[in-house]
């Protein structure tokens, strides 16, 4: 049983939804995805207050109380037959009898979850970083919560995907936002930078581990709008993610990130970061603690 649908435990393959629920009709609702490394689901009560920080932003009520919410994940990761996993949450306002913006009345939320093997980048791009390109930040003005509403994330996604490139990393303004699914980092001199949490990118749980480890090993950072000139420049780059973790990005727009001998590579910073999450990821999240 790797599905839950509204109360009920079953196959992925069984689960079934009305064509008239509003997710699927207007993309009304919002998702989470938590990885699971050795059945120990990392940084639960983060993603959950992540969430609850979603509902609240679009209206929807919360249709279960955190230890619910626990214990159907606990069950899910249970009854699946991989040990590392991500679990995919997503509650949209429900199936209603017609097509109607309004809120729906006294309609019941749809709750929907899975569990599937946790896929990460493959040794080859761990090793040697991957490509990207850049593309304006076509999103609403709310990219803090997690929509499930995801048309300019796939379609700004796409044209590196069309482009050979493993991401699409988004500029607003002259200014870096973030990836169409994950937090960019940027190195300069050493010092690691990244935008605020603000409207304009989703508050990663990965970001904040990344900070922590920036903190806990002294690692030079600041927390600030990057500019696009200092991304084009930049001596290194990473994205973060649940399930990319730390991945080098080593071109951008089919240039070399970096400069000298490092150009093109992985750089100093994001291998010492890398190696450090990779530390805590064994120490850590493979054992339940946070
Ligand atoms: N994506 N920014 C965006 C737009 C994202 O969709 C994600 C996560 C992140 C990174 O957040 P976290 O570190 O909490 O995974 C940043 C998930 C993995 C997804 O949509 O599949």
């Amino acid at each position: 049983m790797t599905a839950y649908l509204n109360g009920q435990f079953l196959p992925l393959s069984e689960a079934r939804i009305s064509p008239l629920d509003r997710g699927f009709l207007f993309g009304d609702g919002v998702y989470e995805v938590i990885p699971v490394y050795s059945r120990f689901p990392f940084r639960v009560d983060e993603h959950l207050r992540r969430l609850q920080d979603s509902l609240d932003g679009v209206r929807l009520p919360n249709p279960h109380s955190p230890a619910e919410w626990k214990a159907i994940i606990a069950r899910l990761i249970a009854d699946a037959d991989f040990d590392d996993q991500t679990v995919y949450i997503q509650i949209t306002r429900g199936a209603d009898t017609k097509r109607d913006q309004c809120f729906p009345k006294g309609v019941p939320e749809t709750v929907f979850l899975f569990t599937s093997p946790l896929v990460g980048p493959s040794a080859e791009q761990r090793e040697k970083g991957v490509a990207a390109i850049t593309a304006p930040d076509l999103r609403w003005a709310r990219c803090d919560l997690k929509c499930v509403a995801l048309l300019p994330n796939i379609l700004t996604r796409q044209l590196s995907a069309d482009a050979g490139c493993a991401e699409t990393i988004m500029l607003r303004d002259g200014y870096l936002t973030e990836g169409s699914s994950t937090n960019v980092f940027v190195v300069r001199n050493g010092i690691i930078l990244t935008p605020p949490k603000d409207h304009r990118i989703l508050p990663g749980i990965t970001y904040d581990v990344i900070l922590e480890l920036a903190a806990k090993h002294q690692a030079p950072h600041e927390i600030r709008p990057v500019s696009e000139a200092e991304v084009r420049t930049a001596d290194e780059l990473w994205l973060t993610s649940s399930t990319k973790e730390v991945l080098a990005v080593v071109t951008l727009d089919g240039q070399p990130v970096g400069h000298g001998d490092q150009a093109g590579k992985p750089g100093p910073v994001t291998q010492r970061m890398h190696a450090w999450f990779c530390a805590f990821r064994e120490s850590i999240m493979r054992h339940g603690h946070v």
